[in-house]
């Protein structure tokens, strides 16, 4: 696919006042600091477009972005921030289920994981309870520059083993990094294919 046009449209903390559900939309979600924002500029090759940051907590709104006028791409808030009060978490549990629950026109999770890490209890959480509601999603293993790629093939390999224990079917994993344009093509053919479906 290839991006004409990628434009920031607004941001929100309430799922009813998000743009018209009336294209396929495709969200970004995972740890603070794990590269979604980063990942947005490098798909549509805007360095600015999404706003990153090295401070963990940057996004803390529903961030929608309108792509080729087609379909919607939308950058979430991070969880796992330690620093974050409860309250804060219990605000983003309720604004992202809400939102996962009732955007109709979700058509696909993308949820991060640093490649460097072994799995993590809070990404294990969230993924199975997207599966148990139903919602689509992919995995996207970011920042590969930052190690060696056997490292990379060791933390996918863990994470289909632990996968493996819950699920039958493993879910598509594709293999980014911001910094060095890796998976940029893979992931927008995918969006590409599942917009045509
Ligand atoms: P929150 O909005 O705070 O949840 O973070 P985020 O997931 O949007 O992360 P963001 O894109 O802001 O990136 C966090 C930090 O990681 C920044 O310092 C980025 O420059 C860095 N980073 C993101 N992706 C990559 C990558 O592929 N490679 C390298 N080396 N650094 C990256
Ligand atoms: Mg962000």
């Amino acid at each position: 696919m290839v991006i004409k046009e990628a434009k920031f449209l607004m941001s929100n903390t309430k799922v009813e006042a998000c743009p018209a559900p009336n294209r396929p939309e495709y969200a970004f979600i995972g740890r603070s600091n794990v590269g979604k924002s980063s990942l947005i500029n490098m798909l549509t090759e805007q360095k600015k477009l999404a706003k990153t940051s090295a401070q963990p907590g940057k996004t803390q709104l529903i961030n929608h972005f309108l792509i080729n006028d087609e379909w919607y791409l939308v950058d979430l808030p991070g969880y796992g921030y330690a620093k974050v009060s409860k309250s804060s978490r219990d605000e983003w549990r309720r604004m992202i289920n809400f939102y996962l629950q009732k955007r109709e026109n979700l058509t696909c999770v993308f949820v991060l994981i640093d490649s460097r890490h072994d799995p993590m209890k809070q990404d294990l959480d969230f993924i199975n309870y997207l599966g148990t509601m139903g919602v689509p999603f992919v995995l996207v293993f970011t920042k590969l520059d930052k190690q060696s790629a056997i490292k990379t093939d060791s933390t996918i390999a863990a994470w289909k083993r632990k996968l493996r224990e819950t699920w039958e079917e493993l879910p598509q994993m594709f293999r980014t990094s911001s910094e060095k344009q890796i998976g940029r093509d893979e992931i927008l053919n995918f969006i590409e294919e599942v917009n045509a479906q």
